[in-house]
């Protein structure tokens, strides 16, 4: 392996991915594991240089009192404990500056870390550990087309080429457009083995009537994962499912010390039975780090700055119990949304934008007639890896373009609102 590793042990502090992200950006790769690590594990992993106890010793959750395994310090690891509340770890430094030359003191010169992560190396690594936990076998892809997935279609490509099956399954919750797109790209100019289903039908029967978000989430979670099985029993011999499971879809699906945000499909929605081993190659890189990835993988600019997608596609976009008037209503209030942006050049500027149709109406006139549509609430954030977002000043003549071709264009329609809502209190997404 190729780069050196800071330990960061979580007592519960939401400041963790902060620090991270902090060592990460000195040039050292850091991780972080649950408090109760055994000194078995951390002697397992891969070129530990020092630990960061983040959150204090004996630190409070939930009225438990919880402390990392005593003899993590007899490990052999220097060991840094900081306080879990930011002012108190920051105190006994003058600023911000200090407080970050402290962290530099002890990464570099107490555990002699070397700045050796960069994208290239990640690379190189994941390759390798790829090519070890795969061997000769065969591994299954969903392949969105989004981001995550194409990067992780890139690496398993250059690491064991032909041994990747990619399945492109349209779930009948996809933008307009999108599945043709992923066949032209990746069945035509990267000659991919690739599977296109149309599962439209199955997956909208099974969601009818159900509004609750977790509960939709789970539904198409399951049965993407069915599709990939019945997929897998007809290719034969497949082992292993690879996705692009990333390092905010894990932390907000709750680990040991925080609750849970919500539970993202590709990581709470597996069912028991599930037949296939995970290969996660990206599980530990923010977003902007999978992007800077793509781009070490030579995947083109298209593909890594396209905006995320999440996999319960328009069906977390269409509130509540999904109908078919509704879903239609968002896929082409969000084709039209897409157009306009591309033609303000904030298709490139703006991290995310979508619409999104609550599931109830609003009073309108038609016809010098009193009428009951729906509205088009219109979204668009920016964020450098999803865990905070704020909202983009869209200039007011392009927000009224939209408005004006969404109540011409998409039918059931009487209202366009902009949310001006940052993350948190809000989440990006509604459900
Ligand atoms: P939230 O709404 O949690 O969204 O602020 C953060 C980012 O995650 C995406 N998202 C999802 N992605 N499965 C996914 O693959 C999901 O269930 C899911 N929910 C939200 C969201 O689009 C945003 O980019």
């Amino acid at each position: 392996m190729k780069q050196d590793m800071i330990v960061i042990l979580d007592l519960g502090s939401t400041e963790n991915t902060v620090l991270a992200r902090e060592i990460r950006e000195m040039g050292v790769y850091s991780e972080i594991y649950p408090h109760d690590i055994t000194i078995g594990e951390l002697k397992d992993l891969p070129n530990v240089k020092g630990i960061i106890i983040y959150g204090g010793p004996n630190h409070v959750v939930d009225g438990l009192r919880i402390d990392v395994n005593a003899d993590i310090y007899e490990a052999g690891f220097p060991v840094m404990a900081i306080s879990h509340e930011p002012a108190k770890c920051r105190e006994s430094y003058e600023s911000w500056e200090e407080a970050a030359e402290g962290l530099r003191t002890f990464v570099f010169d107490t555990c002699q870390a070397q700045a050796n992560w960069n994208m290239k190396n990640f690379v190189a690594d994941q390759i390798e550990l790829i090519k070890r936990q795969v061997g000769d076998r065969k591994v299954l892809l969903a392949l969105s087309g989004g981001v995550d997935s194409s990067v992780v279609a890139a690496l398993l490509i250059k690491a064991i080429g032909k041994q990747l099956v990619c399945v492109h399954v349209n779930h009948g919750l996809m933008r307009k457009g999108e599945s043709e797109d992923v066949i032209k790209v990746f069945g035509s100019q990267m000659e991919a083995n690739l599977v296109y289903v149309d599962a439209t039908d199955r997956f909208l029967s099974k969601l009818d009537g159900v509004a609750d978000p977790e509960q939709k989430r789970k539904i198409i979670g399951a049965e993407f994962i069915r599709i990939f099985e019945e997929e897998a029993r007809k290719l034969e011999g497949i082992d292993f499912l690879a996705q692009g499971t990333i390092y905010p879809d894990i932390v907000e699906s709750g680990t040991k010390t925080a609750k849970v945000v919500k539970s993202h499909h590709n990581v709470g929605g597996l069912p028991e039975d599930m037949k296939f081993e995970l290969v996660e190659p990206i599980r530990q890189l923010f977003k902007d780090e999978v992007r800077q990835c793509g781009r070490e993988l030579g995947l083109p600019d298209e593909m890594v700055f396209r905006q995320p997608f999440p996999g319960p596609g328009l069906g977390v976009r269409c509130l509540g119990a999904i109908t078919k008037d509704r879903l239609e209503a968002v896929r082409e209030s969000d084709a039209i949304l897409r157009e306009e942006f591309a033609l303000a050049g904030l298709d490139r500027k703006v991290w995310q934008y979508f619409t999104v149709v609550p599931d109830f109406k609003a009073v309108g006139v038609r016809n010098n007639a009193r009428s009951m549509d729906y509205m088009v609430i219109i979204r668009a954030v920016n964020t450098i890896d999803a865990m905070t977002a704020s909202v983009e000043q869209v200039e007011w003549p392009v927000l009224l373009k939209i408005t004006d071709r969404i109540l011409k264009e998409v039918g059931n329609v009487n209202r366009v609102c902009y949310d001006l809502s940052p993350k948190p209190v809000a989440t990006i997404e509604f459900e």
